[in-house]
């Protein structure tokens, strides 16, 4: 009798186009309440009154639903199309009006003016290159009024060192389960997912890299850009960053 035996094949996936449907998940502990009040916070003592905004980086567009709720006629925009239709279904279930657009920070054409442009939760680190920095930084410039302001974070070495230097995670949740696995090598953060799905029964591989950059890298790019730097945070607070700082929020003046 022959035997055959069939070996699961695993999908290797761009990052977040299978992690889109349980990023919500994933990302529970976040208290994107939290986020808006510290980017309204951010907003006022950097004395803007803005009506419109723009999410770049929106993910499932949390945060864009948070700032609409406050009253702001916000957009958002992500590279990963599979993200934006997790946030197109939120938008929709809640009767919102906001306008999701698959856009890279690197190609942001035909997007309108806003007052003022947000982008969060390590999203800038996802730039693998100060060449793209550069590239992004004139592209949110294009979609910001004259005035206005960019509201962007990004994760330290401190934090990749402080708590994804080697972090194993395994979750079970309706449908899914994953582990996950983060690493810090040379100046690169990765998660590495691998998510079984039950129905139907599916493994995929995801592996996300994020560069981390010095803060001083950070400021080049902004001393070259036509932002101008009006301050730098450590993350959630109005304190200067510094060495212990595990992530960083920058102010610039459009
Ligand atoms: C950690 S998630 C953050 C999402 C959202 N800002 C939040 O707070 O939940 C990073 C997001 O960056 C997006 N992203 C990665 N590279 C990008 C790029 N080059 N242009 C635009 N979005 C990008 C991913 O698709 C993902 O939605």
């Amino acid at each position: 009798m022959r035997l055959y035996v069939f070996e699961k094949k695993t999908t290797e996936a761009t990052p977040y186009s299978s992690l889109a449907t349980i990023y919500d998940f994933v990302m529970r502990h976040v208290d994107y309440v939290h986020w808006a009040d510290h980017v309204e916070a951010l907003i006022l003592r950097h004395n803007l009154v803005p009506s419109t905004m723009i999410d770049v980086a929106c993910g499932t567009a949390s945060l864009a639903v948070e700032l609409t709720k406050r009253g702001y006629r916000v957009n958002g925009a992500d590279a990963c199309d599979e993200m934006l239709d997790v946030g197109r279904s939120k938008v929709l279930e809640g009767g919102y009006e906001i306008g999701l657009y698959h856009r890279s920070f690197l190609e942001l054409e035909r997007l309108e003016r806003h007052d003022c442009a947000v982008s969060l939760y390590d999203s800038v680190n996802y730039l693998m290159c100060v060449e793209d920095i550069d590239r992004m930084f004139e592209n949110v410039h294009g979609i910001v009024h004259r005035g206005g302001l960019f509201i962007f974070d990004v994760c330290t070495e401190t934090n990749s060192i402080r708590h994804f230097r080697d972090m194993r995670e395994r979750e079970r949740g309706d449908g899914f389960s994953y582990v996950r696995h983060s690493y810090f090598e040379e100046g690169v953060q990765y998660n590495d997912f691998k998510i079984k799905f039950d129905e139907p029964r599916q493994d995929v591989h995801e592996l996300h890299q994020q560069r981390i950059y010095p803060l001083r890298e950070i400021k080049a790019a902004i001393d070259r850009s036509a932002f101008a730097l009006e301050a730098a945070y450590d993350g959630f607070s109005f304190r200067e960053p510094s060495e212990e700082s595990d992530r960083v929020h920058f102010v610039l003046r459009a």
